[in-house]
């Protein structure tokens, strides 16, 4: 077992996850790890390839043949399909629609799990996602529960240029019966609605040191 760090993040879509954890990342020196982009990857890869998302089958066929490799680069994880690095393509609107879907198939899940792990051997980690405190590092006592109003989160997905509907993937993803989003015990819970970017960090960070974060 690595004596790396590993701080949970977890919550619904644009309750302010990334923005927390890159904050964090930069003030404690970790490696952010945005566990949500390999769940991306593997939808775009399977829609480049013409499969049904909802074919858990068809998906976990092609699943065996991918080549998907996590590494870090500048602090953050970085995700390759076939050796060719992902970016903008994961945020379409067709992953967006589809991902949830995909996410869904505990074969997938077990992938990725054991290479969010695997991060902790590279340093410190902050990994945002849906599961990291309930089945990624259940042992972390540094878990946040991130959550933000409805209204709030929609706005904020427009503000992006993400116009889907983020309670579908949300009803999504807190119903599966895999994994499904909910608050890990041991997590503090933080509503980042009435937050600016600074305070809803200083927040989370108060939050932490009370968990006992000495970083
Ligand atoms: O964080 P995000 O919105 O980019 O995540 C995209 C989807 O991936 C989300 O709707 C559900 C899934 N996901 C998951 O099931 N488990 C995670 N740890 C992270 C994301």
């Amino acid at each position: 077992m690595s004596d790396h760090v590993a701080i949970a993040i977890d919550g619904p879509a644009a309750s302010g996850k990334s923005t927390l954890a890159r904050q964090l990342a930069a003030k404690l020196d970790l490696i952010m790890v945005n566990s949500g982009e390999m769940y991306r990857a593997v939808t775009w890869k399977v829609l480049q390839d013409g499969i049904d998302p909802k074919d858990a089958e068809a998906v976990i066929a092609a699943l065996v043949e991918m080549d998907i490799e996590c590494s870090v680069a500048e602090g953050r994880s970085v995700v390759r399909l076939d050796g060719r690095r992902t970016g903008d393509e994961l945020r379409s609107e067709a992953v967006n629609g589809s991902v949830s879907a995909v996410a869904a198939i505990p074969e997938v899940r077990n992938r990725l799990v054991e290479m969010q792990r695997g991060f902790l051997e590279f340093g410190n980690v902050i990994m945002e996602g849906r599961d990291i405190g309930t089945v990624v590092f259940p042992d972390t006592p540094f878990k946040i529960y991130l959550d933000a109003d409805a209204g709030v989160r929609a706005g904020r997905r427009v503000a992006v240029g993400e116009v889907d509907s983020v309670e579908d993937r949300d009803r999504e993803d807190s119903r599966r019966k895999t994994a499904p989003l909910q608050v890990a015990a041991g997590a503090a819970i933080l509503d980042t609605s009435g937050h600016t970017i600074e305070s809803g960090t200083e927040a989370a960070l108060e939050l932490l040191r009370e968990q006992g974060l000495k970083l």
